[in-house]
């Protein structure tokens, strides 16, 4: 059993995505998954901001993007299947505008790369998180690509994006991730983990006009 179909919306992929991965993940095929874009040198300086930031939103702030609300259930390594969430882990993921005034370091780089990264936004999943396996693509929108910054990568994390497998992060690292395609984290670390996605400039103009036509 592989995946064969990622466009297919469908439980049947999201479930047996983590089941499978060794059957479909594929290295070679680093371009239609992920692709290296650079390592930020003081990304030590950026996490230390996020860990002593607290006024997490456990909301996103650009609801228009799918795959926000689908962390009901997490991927559970000793039964080797989807469970539901216990509620002391409901809530594990948290967003948060980088401000000048809250993330100076975070913003300054954001600030000089303005041309190139669009609408960040960092993320917190805690320890124990998981994001649900998801793509961005709906019949209206497709999310092509979307920058993902790691400012920290415990042992333990795992992200994997079809059709390449495990992503190699480490700290700094900037992937352009095809968010069209499955993906999905596991932090079974006992820290959380921080990033930073970051829109294309494609995405703003596909994100605009679909915001124009609904309004
Ligand atoms: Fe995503």
């Amino acid at each position: 059993m592989a995946l064969k179909d990622w466009q297919t919306n469908s439980e049947y992929y999201r479930d047996i995505f983590w089941k499978t991965i060794d059957e479909w993940a594929d290295p070679s095929k680093a371009d239609e998954g992920a692709v290296f874009i650079e390592n930020v040198p003081n990304h030590e300086e950026m996490l230390a901001e996020c860990q002593r930031y607290t006024s997490w939103n456990p909301e996103s702030a650009f609801p228009l993007v799918s795959g926000r609300k689908r962390h009901e259930r997490y991927w559970d390594t000793t039964s080797n299947k989807y469970e539901q969430i216990p509620e002391d882990r409901v809530g594990t993921r948290g967003f948060a505008i980088p401000t000048k005034e809250d993330f100076p370091t975070i913003y300054e780089f954001l600030k000089r790369n303005e041309h190139q990264y669009f609408r960040p936004e960092i993320s917190r999943l805690d320890a124990g998180g998981h994001i649900f396996p998801h793509t961005h693509s709906s019949p209206k929108f497709v999310e092509e690509w979307i920058y993902n910054m790691c400012l920290n990568f415990p042992d333990k994390c795992k992200f994997a994006v079809y059709p390449l497998g495990i992503i190699p992060f480490q700290a700094g690292d900037v992937y352009k991730l095809r968010g069209r395609n499955y993906h999905s984290v596991i932090n079974e670390s006992d820290e959380p983990r921080y990033h930073i996605m970051m829109r294309t400039k494609e995405y703003i103009r596909d994100y605009e006009k679909l915001f124009n036509e609904q309004f």
